[in-house]
């Protein structure tokens, strides 16, 4: 197969120095590309600013803020069977870039902020018959919260994550998750790396992709 895996987190910037962005380390989007890379599929990892170094045998187009993550995706689809998006993109956006350093001085006393583009929304009308993971990261309501996820990002598998934990998501080595398919299927995952969890999303993936009915 041909996927597309998205890491990191995005960054929006505020002045040229300034930006606002998450807790994102890029583990995941880079323990399943490699794991994609490992079992011969051909990888595109997007990746938005992180300290990792790209796995074998992917290609790496780094990108900074959640328009150029979405401006890569949209390029690159075409010619790919399958989008996982692990990247934690940052929602929101200064509503005002100064172009210089902003001065101690002239602290603004607040920072207005407007949406980033939703890449999964953006890029759903190009799905055509590929596939589509993506990953919810929520401290509560999690199963909830994902389905809707799942829905309205049109996805096929979503992996729903408890961010809350110190053990699961942002920075850690391990991710505790559940699995829910678009077909309303659910996996309740026990605590696993982040390795293992991508070699399972991977896995589905190449079954889903055969035809001999993926459960998960
Ligand atoms: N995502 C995206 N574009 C965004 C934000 C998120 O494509 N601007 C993707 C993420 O990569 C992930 C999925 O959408 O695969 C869900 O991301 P998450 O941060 O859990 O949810 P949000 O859509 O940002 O909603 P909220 O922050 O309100 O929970």
């Amino acid at each position: 197969m041909r996927i597309i895996v998205t890491a990191g987190p995005t960054r929006e910037f505020m002045d040229p120095v300034r930006f606002i962005s998450n807790r994102s380390s890029g583990k995941m989007g880079y323990a399943l590309a490699g794991a994609a890379a490992a079992r011969g599929h051909k990888v595109l990892l997007v990746s938005g600013p992180c300290a990792l170094s790209a796995p074998r045998k992917t290609d790496i187009e780094r990108v900074v803020t959640a328009e150029q993550m979405l401006e890569a995706v949209r390029e690159a689809l075409p010619k790919f069977d399958a989008l996982v998006m692990a990247a934690a993109v940052c929602d929101w956006r200064p509503k005002h870039k100064a172009p210089q350093k902003i001065k101690k001085t002239a602290a603004p006393r607040m920072l207005e902020l407007k949406p980033a583009p939703d890449i999964l929304k953006t890029v759903a009308p190009l799905k055509h018959g590929k596939f589509f993971v993506g990953f919810a990261a929520e401290t509560e309501d999690i199963e909830r919260n994902a389905r809707r996820k799942l829905r309205e990002k049109r996805l096929d598998l979503i992996v729903a994550n408890d961010v809350s934990r110190a053990d699961s998501g942002f920075d850690s080595d391990t991710n505790l998750a559940t699995l829910l398919d678009a077909d309303g299927g659910r996996n309740r995952l026990p605590l696993m790396s982040k390795d293992k969890l991508a070699l399972r999303i991977v896995r589905w993936l190449e079954k889903k992709a055969s035809g001999r009915g993926a459960g998960i």
